[in-house]
């Protein structure tokens, strides 16, 4: 059995795909040791286990036997970098198997799902935390604390937006496949900026969701390729909270549009209102918030924070190994995920629909 060392969390990354990001940054992370890996794709396994310097023998094809070995490994966690419809099964057995999880986003395909994960994991006493990753940038983490401090006042409409003019996942993968991922670009990428909207609003409680999906592009493509796809290529929705507050959402792989990839969250407040958003048609973010003061009207603009923001990763680690709450709870989770359930039945029943209280898990 391997040496429990308590000031390292030592973790298994299963699946290797967006997981090679989260095992490069917990092993550039002095607090954590990634010990074992795990992919069902032969190839992808070897190289990318080889390049990170893990062990033949910590080269894991199947999940359950990754899980089997947690002891024998001294594993502490896993990261689940997985299909979106694997993630319930495989959080529900890592908890089983006495180990915190940090599960990649949406939480699961269902809310159904996302319950059970959160079942799992009360049940074993042990943390999980949906990586939300925008929410950890420096613009994201400066406009909450803004938030925070009570100079938006009270929110009461948004909007969150994440359009790419072609970027369809490659044909007959999972990405485009409803029983796999759950949904297309919505579950997708609007996963990650109604998060960032809903986290940087405090979380209010959602009742309706009224919305529309579409797939004027996508599937006729795949169908010129003979290829498996029936997801929606663009998705929107109106979302009313117990508050008073109303959010957009709008999400696309495909679409007609200006720009090749714009991403925005725009919060309106009673006392001012902040954007988050990409810069060009890139991956890099600008902060900008705006307010009255002295008889006008002003608009800042975030220059850097004072001190740096942690990754989802670290800041997962950091929870685990101090025992404080993680920052992307599985709570968090579900209630994006009510909603995402909420968005597709709104759209295949034409009608506004009622969001589930998360309550009763
Ligand atoms: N947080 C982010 O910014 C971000 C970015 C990209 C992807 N993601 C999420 O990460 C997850 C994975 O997406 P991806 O882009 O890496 O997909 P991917 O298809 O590139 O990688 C998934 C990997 O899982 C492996 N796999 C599939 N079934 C398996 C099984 N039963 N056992 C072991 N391995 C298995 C595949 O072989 C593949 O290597 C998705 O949930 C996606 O939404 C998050």
């Amino acid at each position: 059995m391997a040496k429990k060392d308590s000031s390292t969390l030592k973790l298994a990354v299963i699946g290797l795909g967006m997981g090679r990001g989260h095992l490069g940054d917990y092993q550039d992370y002095e607090r954590s040791e990634v010990v074992a890996v795990c992919d069902k794709d032969a190839q992808r396994l070897k190289e990318r286990g080889e390049a990170a310097g893990i062990e033949p023998g910590c080269c894991y094809s199947d999940y359950r036997k990754l899980l089997r070995d947690a002891e024998k490994l001294g594993l502490d966690a896993v990261s689940v970098a997985l299909p979106n419809a694997l993630h319930a099964p495989v959080t529900v057995a890592a908890a089983k198997a006495g180990l915190h999880v940090l599960c990649e986003k949406p939480m699961a395909t269902t809310a159904r799902d996302a319950r059970r994960m959160i079942r799992a994991a009360d049940e074993a006493k042990k943390k999980l935390m949906i990586n939300f990753s925008f929410r950890f940038t420096d613009q994201s983490q400066a406009l909450r604390r803004l938030v925070d401090s009570g100079s938006v006042g009270e929110v009461y409409y948004g909007r969150t937006v994440w359009h790419r003019r072609r970027g369809l996942p490659g044909f007959g993968g999972w990405f485009g496949q409803k029983e796999l991922a759950g949904g297309g670009p919505i579950i997708d990428l609007g996963v990650h900026r109604l998060d960032l909207a809903l986290w940087l609003m405090g979380n209010p409680t959602p009742v309706t969701v009224s919305a529309s999906t579409y797939g004027a592009i996508g599937p006729q493509l795949a169908r010129k390729k003979r290829k498996k796809f029936d997801v929606e290529d663009l998705g929107c929705a109106l979302v009313r909270f117990d508050n008073g507050a109303t959010l957009i959402v709008e999400a696309s792989w495909a679409g007609f549009s200006e720009k090749k990839e714009d991403m925005v969250t725009q919060l309106w407040g009673s006392e001012g209102g902040i954007i988050q958003r990409n810069i060009g048609e890139g991956y890099t973010f600008e902060a900008l918030a705006y307010g009255e003061s002295n008889g006008a009207l002003w608009e800042s603009r975030l220059q850097q924070p004072l001190e740096k923001s942690s990754s989802a990763y670290r800041a997962f680690v950091d929870a685990v190994l101090d025992d404080t709450p993680v920052p992307a709870p599985a709570e968090h989770g579900l209630q994006v995920q009510l909603i995402l359930d909420a968005i597709y039945k709104s759209a295949t029943q034409h009608r506004e629909v009622k969001v589930p209280k998360p309550a009763g898990r």
